[in-house]
């Protein structure tokens, strides 16, 4: 058998993949020290396989991660799976300017030396994977995004920008109808400033679905939003695989007229209505 260890950020979804038959849950505990440090720990178990399901949003999640793949050897596992349905400081996965580090890579060295192997949904970049010194791989999750979507009326899948186009078109796929379409997005890195050229497609009156693998800020999604609003769109539905929803996102979505948000169970938030456990589940029976 197979224990399933979650970590706090991952307890919802780690108790959906017990569900799917992946293992039986443990209960690790998670304590803070008046110094701040954190302390996260596993009861004693038989089993030699551990999965730890961790989502990294935070610097606290990291060290979490680390300290239960460190515990789950303690205690005698002799071969450990890592599942990060959410991998933190994916996007910083070039120095931008001299002297920056290239953070993702960091974290992938540091969570690879307590593990087997890694299984991450739908990274920001898969080529994340080439950081990790164990086999890591990465599970789709942009077919599961239409589940929540029914009834759209002569529906155009948007990307924010290019590098998001074949998640708007998994998604449109498994709708199974609508068009495809991107809006150029150009950052300012200093500021966080987000500007958005849209294409020429035409949207007045149709539903139209915002896909992207994360919304942060809110900054992105909601500038998508406001320019589909001004062009008359009809229902804008923001949808994302990871919902990340720092400070005030959900009220920039709402403010620019969002008919609902939509996220997958990778962070677990109140808009994550599509369980990413099927997939990754199916995966680890592979
Ligand atoms: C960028 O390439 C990503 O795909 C997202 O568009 C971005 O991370 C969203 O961030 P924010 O919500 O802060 O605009």
């Amino acid at each position: 058998m197979t224990t399933i260890v979650p970590a706090s950020t991952s307890q919802a979804l780690a108790a959906s993949l017990a569900d799917e038959g992946v293992g039986s849950l443990t209960v690790p505990s998670y304590d803070r020290f008046a110094d701040g440090e954190t302390l996260a720990a596993v009861p004693e178990f038989d089993d030699d396989e551990a999965i730890i399901v961790a989502s990294t949003a935070t610097n606290d999640a990291h060290i979490e991660l680390l300290q239960l793949q460190d515990a789950v050897r303690e205690a005698g596992a002799e071969d450990v799976t890592t599942v990060i349905p959410y991998l933190g400081y994916a996007r910083q996965d070039k120095a931008f300017t001299h002297g920056q580090p290239i953070s993702v890579r960091a974290m992938a060295k540091a969570i690879s030396t307590g593990t087997d192997r890694v299984f991450m949904v739908e990274p920001h970049e898969p080529a994340v994977a080439e950081f990790f010194t164990v086999p890591t791989e990465s599970i789709d999750a942009a077919s599961l995004l239409a589940e929540p979507l029914s009834d759209l009326q002569n529906p155009l899948f948007v990307a924010p920008d290019e590098g998001a186009i074949e998640l708007a078109t998994t998604t449109r796929d498994a709708y199974g109808s609508g068009d495809v379409d991107y809006f150029e997005k150009d950052r300012d890195y200093e500021t966080g400033e987000v500007e958005l050229t849209p294409s020429d497609a035409p949207v007045e009156g149709r539903d139209v679905v915002v896909v992207d693998d994360i919304i942060a800020t809110g900054g992105t999604m909601s500038g998508a939003i406001e320019v589909l609003n001004s062009r008359d769109a009809g229902r804008v539905y923001a949808v994302c695989v990871h919902p990340v929803l720092a400070a005030a996102a959900l009220t920039k979505l709402a403010a620019a007229g969002v008919e609902r948000v939509i996220g997958t169970d990778s962070l677990e938030r109140a808009v994550s209505d599509v369980s990413v456990a099927p997939a990754i589940a199916a995966r680890l029976d592979e």
